[in-house]
């Protein structure tokens, strides 16, 4: 079976047909949502826009919570941010919604037509990947990039994922393996800029906003490789996207 791994650096890409895509926004909505279910939560709905999360919350009951930001922050009315540390810190509800200024408009965009997306990020890198692996010989990393533009961690991380794609694949009965512009541009990137994660978010533009907001610890905890074997996966529950954790 021959294999092709793919690596659109924005989600607004003319992006190629996949069998499964891995979004990634390291910091943090990606790696928000893994921690998501490490922590207990059980399903997280990703919508675009705040007043979406207010009307799907009408919609879905009082028992789910709002998580998520706007400039790095919680929006007015959210019961939780986007900081995958005080997630932590707090345990996760069981159920909630989900909206940040990136990941999860990156995340719609990938099941617009693909049945398979995971929520990948450094901390489930080589989870995400062998679940992409088994559902088709053709894999895309979607970076979410950062208000429409090139995201250095994001893009790092997708280069993280290409090498452990080509990794995994001949385990999964990959004959020949082929990358994409994208994907070997994302390798070489990582291979040159990698292995620390975090000293890459420190650098990049979002780490150092997110740092001068008192977030630096989540750049340590985003940073962490394979520290979680959860996957992220979306399902359709009662016609509407849903994250569920495996
Ligand atoms: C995003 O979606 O842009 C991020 O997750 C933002 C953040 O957490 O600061």
């Amino acid at each position: 079976m021959k294999y092709t791994f793919d690596v659109a650096y924005l989600p607004c890409e003319a992006l190629k047909k996949h069998d499964a895509r891995i979004v990634v926004d390291l910091l943090r909505a990606t790696t928000q949502i893994t921690t998501f279910f490490d922590v207990g939560g059980e399903v997280l709905v990703p919508v675009t826009e705040v007043d979406e999360a207010f009307a799907m919350k009408a919609k879905l009951g009082d028992d789910w919570k709002i998580m998520g930001e706007r400039g790095g922050l919680p929006a007015p009315g959210f019961d939780f941010g986007n900081s995958p540390l005080e997630l932590k810190a707090a345990g996760a509800p069981q159920h909630a919604i989900i909206t940040t200024s990136n990941g999860t408009r990156a995340i719609m965009r990938a099941v617009r037509d693909c049945a398979h997306v995971i929520a990948g990020c450094a901390r489930n890198a080589e989870a995400a990947a062998w679940d992409a692996l088994c559902a088709g010989p053709s894999v895309g990393v979607i970076c979410a990039g950062r208000n429409g533009e090139f995201s250095l961690e994001d893009s790092v991380c997708a280069g993280m994922l290409v090498e452990k794609l080509l990794a995994l694949a001949p385990s999964n009965g990959a004959g020949e393996m082929e990358l994409t512009d994208g994907a070997f541009a994302a390798l070489s990137l990582w291979q040159s800029l990698g292995p620390d994660v975090t000293a890459i978010c420190r650098e990049s533009t979002h780490g150092k906003i997110l740092s001068g907001l008192g977030f630096d610890n989540d750049l340590f905890f985003c940073g962490e490789i394979d520290a979680s074997s959860t996957v992220p996966v979306v399902k359709e529950i009662s016609g509407v996207p849903a994250i569920v954790g495996r």
